[in-house]
């Protein structure tokens, strides 16, 4: 609960500051602004945006100077949800405990809404007030961590391998593609812009996220639709490459809890670790 207490002050910072990024519904083309809104402002929990602006703290640094940084990344994330869901993906009707984008808005203004937050949230680290050289190393780390070798590759394996049996070394692959890359180069940015230690945090990252997705596939196997705020079942029902699948959902719980335990110790000599501490065990006792 200390951990929930202290991200929502960060919440409310990263919301009013996408607000400011996204363009106004009253603008050309309205529909286009209002699907990107409808999505990248919904009721998610701001974990990658947060990452950044904690580990810029946990590295003695300012909090506020990760907040561009980090908005672009909730930009790409939910570029990715709105993918992830359309028909042709998971085609998944629940996310964030509202209709998705292409259930919302039709399929066409879905991808050109995910296609322009893509877009926009590598032009919002081009204006952030940077160094040019940060700025040049911040558009290609995330580049790196959302292309081919990243988030994209990861979805691709991981549509890709539907209804196939996979082994440990392709479901690790699909899990640090899709979903740890992107919390990992936020914790490397968060270090970044604090001069911390970027490889002690890209480690981190790598464990916490991997954990995160671990309890993804656990919470889809245990969780309701409610509780979760998008489908539960789901995973099973399309034969999805998942930790429960293949190791079943102690196994898997033991492996997310050795991964944060892992990710704990990476960062315990940081000056103010507390924060991080904190998130590496939310992400596997989360709800959501
Ligand atoms: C959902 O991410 C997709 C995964 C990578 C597991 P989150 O669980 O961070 O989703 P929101 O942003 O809180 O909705
Ligand atoms: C998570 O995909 C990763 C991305 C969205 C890129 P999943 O398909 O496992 O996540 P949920 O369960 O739909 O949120
Ligand atoms: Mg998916
Ligand atoms: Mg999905």
């Amino acid at each position: 609960m200390e951990f929930e207490s202290n991200l929502k002050p960060l919440v409310s910072r990263i919301d009013s500051r996408l607000d400011e990024l996204l363009a106004p519904e009253t603008e050309s083309p309205e529909l286009l602004h209002a699907a990107m809104r409808y999505s990248c402002l919904a009721p998610g929990k701001r974990l990658r945006p947060a990452l950044v602006m904690m580990v810029a703290e946990a590295c003695g640094g300012e909090p506020l100077r990760g907040l561009d940084f980090g908005c672009a990344i909730e930009m790409i994330h939910a570029f990715s949800l709105i993918h992830d869901d359309l028909p042709a993906l998971d085609n998944d009707d629940l996310r964030r405990g509202r209709p998705t984008c292409h259930v919302k808005f039709g399929e066409a203004v879905a991808i050109l809404a995910g296609d322009a937050l893509f877009a926009l949230a590598f032009e919002t680290v081009a204006k952030a007030d940077f160094e040019p050289a940060t700025v040049v190393e911040v558009l290609k780390i995330l580049a790196e961590s959302v292309g081919t070798y990243g988030l994209v590759g990861g979805e691709t394996i991981d549509i890709l391998s539907e209804g196939s049996p996979v082994d440990e070394i392709t479901l690790e692959r699909i899990h640090d593609r899709k979903t740890a890359a992107l919390i990992r180069v936020a914790c490397e940015i968060g270090a970044l812009v604090a001069d911390g230690d970027r490889h002690a945090l890209r480690l981190y990252g790598q464990d916490v996220g991997l954990a995160f997705q671990i309890a993804d596939d656990i919470l889809n196997e245990t969780g309701t639709a409610e509780s979760l705020g998008k489908a539960a079942g789901s995973d099973r029902e399309r034969g999805k490459a998942t930790y429960p699948a293949l190791f079943g959902l102690d196994e898997s719980r033991r492996k997310a809890e050795a991964l944060v335990e892992e990710a704990v110790r990476t960062i315990s000599t940081l000056p103010k670790p507390d924060a991080l501490i904190q998130l590496a065990q939310f992400s596997i006792r989360r709800l959501r």
